[in-house]
C-alpha cells in the first residue's frame, strides 16, 4: 500500500542485484512511494545480474561503479543529478562481499590483502560515498543515507568471519559522518541491522541455513524479510523520521535483545544427544572450522 512518503524525492540505490537483493526490494518501495531514484552497481554485476532489467522496470538508469573507487562516484553521483533534475534526498548502501569467506579462509587464517578487500568494499566504501556526496554538495537538507548491518557486529557469530570486522566499522562510520554531515547539512546517517534474510551474499555465509533457523526460532516476531526491511528503509528516507541520526537501528524481530527463547531451547533439547564424535548438537563437518 502505498502513502506517497517519498514522493518528489530523489535517490541513489547501491547494490540491487536479482530480485532477491535487499535493495531490489527497496527500489520496488521506493517507487511505490513516490521516488526516483537511479540504481548502481559494479560492472560484473551490471553484466551477470538483472540491475538493468530493474531500472527498465522504472524508467530510471543503472550506472556502473565500483564502491571502493572515487571516480566512479564521482561520476555517478554527478550522473545521478543530470538524470534526476536535482540534488539527491536518499541513498542507500547496499554492498557486502568478504573475499575470505568466498574462499573459505577460516578467521584465525585471513588473508589480509583480502582483509583489506573485505574492509574496502563493505564498510570503506561508505565513507567514499559519503565524502564525495558531500564534496560535491550532493544531498538535500533533511536527506537521509542508510546502510545495511548484520548483529555480528556486537556478537560473535560462527561463519560470519571478517564481515564482522566489516560491519563494525561501517556502523562507526555511521556515527562519525553523521555528526559531520548532521551538524553542517542535517543529512542524516544510519546503518540498520537487518536478520538473516536469503539473497546472493546471505547465503554466502558458512551455515547459513542454520542460522536463519536459529534466528527465527529466538526472535519473538520472527526473522524480518527483506520486503519489511525495505519499508523500514522507507520510513528512514521520509520525512516521519527527521530527527533520526548516527543509529544503528536493529530491525529483527526481537533477536539483538534475547538470551534463549523457548522454540530455540526446545530445539536445542532435541538436537542433544548426537553421534558425532565430540558428543555436541552440530554437524561433524564443523569439526574443521572451530
Ligand atoms: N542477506 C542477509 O542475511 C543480510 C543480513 C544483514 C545485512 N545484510 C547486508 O545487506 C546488504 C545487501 O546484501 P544482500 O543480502 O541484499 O545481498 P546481494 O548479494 O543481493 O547484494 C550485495 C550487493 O553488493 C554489490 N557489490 C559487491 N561489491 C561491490 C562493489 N565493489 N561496489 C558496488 N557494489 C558492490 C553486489 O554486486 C550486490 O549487488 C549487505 O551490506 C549485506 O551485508 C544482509
Amino acid at each position: 500500500m502505498s502513502h506517497q512518503l517519498l514522493k518528489g524525492k530523489r535517490g541513489i540505490i547501491f547494490g540491487a542485484l536479482n530480485t532477491e537483493s535487499i535493495a531490489w526490494k527497496v527500489a520496488e518501495r521506493a517507487h511505490e512511494e513516490g521516488a526516483t531514484f537511479t540504481l548502481t552497481n559494479t560492472a560484473v554485476a551490471l553484466r551477470m545480474g538483472d540491475t538493468a532489467k530493474l531500472a527498465e522496470k522504472f524508467n530510471t538508469i543503472a550506472i556502473e561503479a565500483d564502491a571502493t573507487n572515487v571516480q566512479d562516484l564521482e561520476n555517478l553521483v554527478v550522473k545521478s543529478m543530470d538524470h534526476l533534475g536535482g540534488k539527491i534526498d536518499f541513498v542507500l548502501h547496499s554492498i557486502g562481499m568478504s573475499p575470505n569467506v568466498r574462499k573459505g579462509r577460516h578467521y584465525s587464517d585471513l588473508d589480509y590483502n583480502m582483509l583489506e578487500k573485505t574492509l574496502d568494499i563493505s564498510a570503506v566504501s561508505f565513507h567514499k560515498v559519503l565524502q564525495v556526496a558531500r564534496k560535491l554538495d550532493a544531498i538535500n537538507e533533511w536527506g537521509s543515507v542508510v546502510a545495511l548491518s548484520y548483529v555480528a557486529a556486537q556478537r560473535t557469530f560462527y561463519g560470519y568471519n571478517d564481515m564482522a570486522d566489516a560491519k563494525a566499522l561501517l556502523e562507526s562510520i555511521a556515527r562519525s559522518f553523521g555528526y559531520i554531515y548532521g551538524r553542517e547539512r542535517r543529512v542524516r546517517i544510519n546503518t540498520i541491522s537487518q536478520s538473516p534474510t536469503i539473497t546472493t551474499a546471505g547465503s554466502g555465509v558458512k551455515g547459513f541455513d542454520r542460522l536463519l533457523d536459529f534466528a527465527d526460532r529466538m526472535s519473538p516476531l520472527g526473522n524480518a524479510s527483506g520486503d519489511e526491511c525495505a519499508d523500514y528503509c522507507i520510513t528512514l528516507f521520509s520525512d516521519l523520521t527527521k530527527k533520526v541520526t548516527m543509529q544503528n537501528l536493529f530491525h529483527d524481530g526481537g533477536f539483538s535483545s534475547m538470551g534463549m527463547s523457548l522454540k530455540a531451547l526446545t530445539q536445542y533439547e532435541k538436537g542433544l544427544g548426537c553421534d558425532c564424535e565430540c558428543g555436541d548438537a552440530h554437524d561433524p563437518e564443523d569439526h574443521r572450522y572451530d
